[in-house]
């Protein structure tokens, strides 16, 4: 049995210090604020296909293993796991996205299903003047929220180290690293927007979508809510909610969901993304012996929670590192301090 500190409270770090008191570790999770930062405004979505990028075969192999975790992984929760999602396009140039990430998905040997107007609109009838689009039966979506009040129920979490002598600490505080770490993430500002739509008019699935080049996702909940996001901004100042941002989003959902213009307007969150130079989280060990990282998770942070409690907590057992997210990947960048 190890003593563990971790060191912050959002998904990340209650997902760790679970999996950390099932397998009958002494843990001990400090964070003033739990759940008030990324985990707070993520949408939740699981989508190891819909994400999927070019150059990204590491992010794409994490993402894929710990998409197939989250059905079991929900059902202990006790949390709903939505299934499935579709793309749509406007326009022929949106075709060409949707176009792409087919290519993508069969090239990584995952399921992408094209489908006409017809079909597309058989899968979501409330979608308003699409093209076509495609089914990802793979990628689906939790309520972040939910998970972390789920995980809450578990982990007991204090504002200040007090417990115990930890003989590991884990830092899992998203884009707040503490020195000489700290260069190693960026804030990438996400806004996204929350409305309450009668459950009638919910779509179907999560709904990502180009609408004549606008990049929008739209995500329901079976209570009613819907998430329409998101942003993606680098920037330096503290991750506020621009004007500009609620009414683009707002106008590119409205036009891929008209009964968007019923819903009732509920929030608008930014949140800082925690980046890194590769796009990888940054998971295991650091040159400081009994010092590891679970942080810099960008987009995936949801997708990536369980898989990155399983590779932590087998780093504590048994030494075990996943090469493509060991933090020591960055030593140049920690010692020089120049994370971006
Ligand atoms: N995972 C979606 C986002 O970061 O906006």
């Amino acid at each position: 049995m190890a003593r563990v500190r971790v060191m912050g409270a959002g998904i990340i770090g209650l997902a760790v210090a679970d999996e950390l008191l099932r397998r009958g570790h002494q843990v001990e999770v400090v964070d003033p604020s739990p759940g008030s930062g990324a985990s707070y405004a993520a949408a939740g979505m699981l989508s190891p296909v819909g994400e999927l990028w070019y150059g990204e075969e590491a992010l794409h192999a994490l993402g894929h293993e710990a998409a197939e975790l989250w059905p079991d992984y929900a059902a202990r929760l006790g949390v709903a796991l939505q299934r499935g999602s579709v793309l749509a396009g406007a326009d022929a140039g949106d075709m060409a996205q949707i176009d792409r990430r087919l290519k993508l998905a069969g090239s990584h040997h995952e399921q992408a299903v094209a489908l006409e107007r017809a079909e597309l609109l058989e899968r979501e009838p409330g979608l308003g003047r699409v093209l076509g689009g495609a089914w990802l039966p793979d990628d689906h979506s939790v309520d972040p929220r939910a998970v972390v009040a789920a995980l809450r129920n578990r982990v007991r979490v204090a504002d200040t180290a007090q417990t115990i002598e930890p003989e590991v600490t884990v830092w899992a505080t998203g884009t707040q690293l503490p020195e000489p770490y700290s260069a190693l993430v960026r804030g990438v500002r996400g806004e996204i927007l929350r409305l309450r739509l009668p459950t009638a008019d919910l779509p179907r699935h999560t709904v990502r979508a180009w609408v004549h080049g606008e990049q929008v996702y739209v995500v329901p909940r079976a209570g009613g809510e819907v998430v329409v996001g998101a942003t993606q901004e680098e920037h330096d100042a503290p991750p506020v909610v621009s004007a500009e941002a609620v009414w683009r989003l707002l106008d590119t959902a409205r036009r891929l969901l008209p009964a968007l213009d019923r819903a009732i307007f509920v929030e608008a969150t930014a949140r800082d993304r925690p980046g890194t130079a590769d796009n990888l989280p940054l998971v295991g060990p650091t040159h400081e012996p009994g010092v590891l990282l679970a942080a810099g998770h960008f987009r995936h942070g949801v997708l990536l929670a369980p898989l990155t409690a399983r590779l932590i907590a087998e780093q504590i057992e048994t030494g075990g590192v996943e090469p493509a997210v060991d933090p020591r990947r960055m030593a140049a960048r920690v010692k020089q301090g120049a994370g971006r």
